[in-house]
């Protein structure tokens, strides 16, 4: 995928480069002094009225105890940043792997957490047993549908209750407005956006259903695609009640303009946002300067998020460098995240903790 950004205005903070840089605690006890500086994200966010969240890597939850602790003590939102997908929980047609899901869910209870659910209809990360049959004809549109149906369903039904918001469909469109070529648009046309939303809220009516994707943090030609569908969508009654901004940033291509204007003309709608999957990346190697702007990347986001009513959770994709998805996936960039492969926090973390501090 492909991000564009717009040149960064005055959000740099020399400030940011010192404060706060050490190394994080390993305790899974959500307690401390905000002023001693050892007082997790999760206390200062649930002050600033926020959810502060985490993509979790369930590999890392079960094998690293450093990383399960932090999960527990930071954060107190989480989303699976994996095993939620339909090509993990339903791997063979009828056959259902909910291990990972149950954990996450499991976990987050014992800790106070909510979850977020993530994601329900994709392009991406489909089974093969449902990519195959279809490119060989041997499923139609009409029995796609009803696939379609049954697995927003049964997932939906079995943590009712338990997920705060899902992300029922994710990166409908393309980067210039139009929706994006699935087998979801070829085979169902895009009523299958309106059909998800409803079969979710069919099946867990408390859930806050969200639009999500990348690339629309501030007023462009894809996020003005997304508010013009969400207005539509409720003007018929659908239930669509949030507009999820994944926040994938890359400092070389600069700050998107216009954040608080998007997240406001969603608020007019009376809809929710949340960001969902913020990370900063950079070309390697990492030096003081590019620390630096991440951590005025990281706060400008947030900044934003706290400034509008409407801004619920601000989730993090994952929180160390140690498990994060940049480095596979662009090459020669990384260090995207609040804390370094050994935890110890960078200047993000400290932006991160001195915006919670400030509130809203
Ligand atoms: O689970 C298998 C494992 O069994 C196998 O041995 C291994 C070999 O490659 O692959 C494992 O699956 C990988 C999976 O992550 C779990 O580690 C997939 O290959 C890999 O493609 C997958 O990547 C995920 C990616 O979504 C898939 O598109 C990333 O972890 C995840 O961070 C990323 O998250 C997405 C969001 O869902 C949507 N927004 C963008 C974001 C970043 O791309």
């Amino acid at each position: 995928m492909k991000y564009f950004r717009m040149p960064l205005v005055g959000l740099l903070s020399a400030t940011l480069l010192v404060a706060g840089v050490g190394t994080a605690t390993a305790d899974d006890a959500p307690q401390g002094s905000a002023r001693s500086g050892t007082a997790p994200l999760r206390a200062l966010a649930d002050r600033a009225g926020l959810r502060i969240g985490t993509a979790v890597d369930m590999a890392a939850l079960a094998d690293d105890t450093a990383y399960r602790r932090m999960v527990g003590r930071e954060f107190d939102s989480v989303t699976a940043e994996n095993v939620m997908k339909w090509e993990v929980v339903e791997p063979a047609r009828g056959t259902y792997d909910w291990s990972g899901a149950d954990e996450l869910v499991r976990f987050a209870r014992e800790r106070g957490q909510v979850v977020r659910g993530h994601t329900l209809v994709w392009h991406s990360q489909l089974p093969g047993w449902l990519t195959t049959g279809v490119a060989d004809g041997s499923i139609g549109a009409a029995e796609l549908r009803s696939i379609l149906r049954k697995h927003v369903t049964t997932e939906v039904k079995r943590y009712k209750g338990r997920i705060q918001q899902w992300d029922v469909v994710n990166e409908v469109f393309e980067e210039d407005g139009s929706l994006r070529d699935s087998i979801w648009l070829r085979e169902l046309g895009p009523s299958y956006i309106a059909d998800a939303f409803r079969w979710a809220h069919a099946a867990d009516p408390k859930a806050k259903l969200f639009l999500n994707d990348y690339n629309v943090e501030g007023v462009n030609a894809k996020s003005t695609a997304y508010y013009d569908l969400a207005k539509r969508l409720r003007a018929e009654g659908v239930p669509v009640q949030g507009f999820g901004i994944q926040g994938h940033l890359a400092i070389q291509y600069g700050f998107p303009g216009d954040v608080p204007e998007n997240l406001a003309r969603f608020a007019r709608l009376g809809m929710q946002t949340a960001f969902t999957e913020v990370d900063v990346r950079m070309i390697l190697p990492a030096d003081a300067e590019k620390l630096a702007t991440q951590a005025a990347y990281f706060r400008g986001l947030l900044d934003a998020c706290l400034g509008s009513r409407s801004c619920r959770s601000f989730t993090v994709w994952g929180f160390t460098d140690k498990y994060s998805w940049v480095p596979g996936v662009f090459a020669g960039q990384g260090a995207a995240t609040l804390t370094g492969e050994d935890y110890g926090r960078k200047p993000a973390y400290a932006a991160v903790r001195e915006g919670l501090m400030e509130g809203r």
